[in-house]
């Protein structure tokens, strides 16, 4: 199994999470660890991002701490030295996933349409984060992809909800879901991190 198969399989949901400040990082992680959910994804959005991910991979051991965001190939190496054990990119191109593979990191890309999934099976990858995944065509979307090229695990991101992760987690050809929710803005911000692992619990038990 590739490793990024092995890393969607430790967890249902893969947060989606944007750190604003450093200090919040290794909290909202050990509280999201706290509640069933170690796989996490910090994207490169805020200038916080590559301290709270050398933060959280130096203090939260049972963290899987992941990169989301990643836009740009010298990126990789960069992540990889704060701690980053994977990637997720929101698209794929060929130097993108060049560069993954010098830096040896596992990748999750992004993808969208039937064209580019083959591309990126075309470069070596047989787990795709389905972005942005509503957008996208949601459900019918992943039923349709799972005829054609069923020997792909996604991972849809982008308007998955509690509510609506059941019907995409029981697809076959879905390893788990990505998404904000178990990080709301205003909780992180209240520093609530008793609500946070109260979500990534009701998270984590979406699949038993
Ligand atoms: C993102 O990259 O922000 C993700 O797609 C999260 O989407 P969501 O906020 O709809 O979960």
């Amino acid at each position: 199994m590739s490793k990024i198969r092995e890393i969607m399989r430790a967890s249902p949901v893969m947060p989606v999470i944007v750190i604003d400040r450093v200090e919040d990082a290794v909290p909202l992680a050990q509280a999201l660890v706290a509640g069933g959910i170690r796989v996490l994804e910090v994207t490169l959005r805020t200038a916080a991002a590559l301290d709270s991910i050398r933060a959280i991979a130096a203090a939260v051991p049972e963290a899987i701490v992941g990169v989301g965001t990643v836009t740009r190939p010298a990126q990789f190496a960069e992540v990889k030295a704060a701690g980053a054990v994977f990637a997720v990119t929101p698209g794929l191109t060929e130097e993108l996933a060049a560069a993954a593979r010098a830096a040896d990191m596992p990748l999750l890309p992004g993808v969208m349409t039937p064209s580019e999934v083959i591309a990126a099976l075309g470069w070596g990858f047989d787990a795709m984060k389905l972005f942005p995944a509503e957008q996208a065509g949601g459900i019918g979307m992943l039923k349709a992809l799972g005829g054609p090229l069923a020997e792909v695990l996604f991972c849809p991101t982008g308007g998955v909800s509690l509510e609506s992760a059941p019907k995409f987690l029981a697809l076959p050809n879905v390893g788990c879901v990505g998404g904000s929710w178990l990080v709301p803005k205003d909780r992180v911000a209240a520093g609530d991190w008793a609500a946070i692992t109260t979500l990534a619990r009701e998270a984590a038990a979406l699949r038993g």
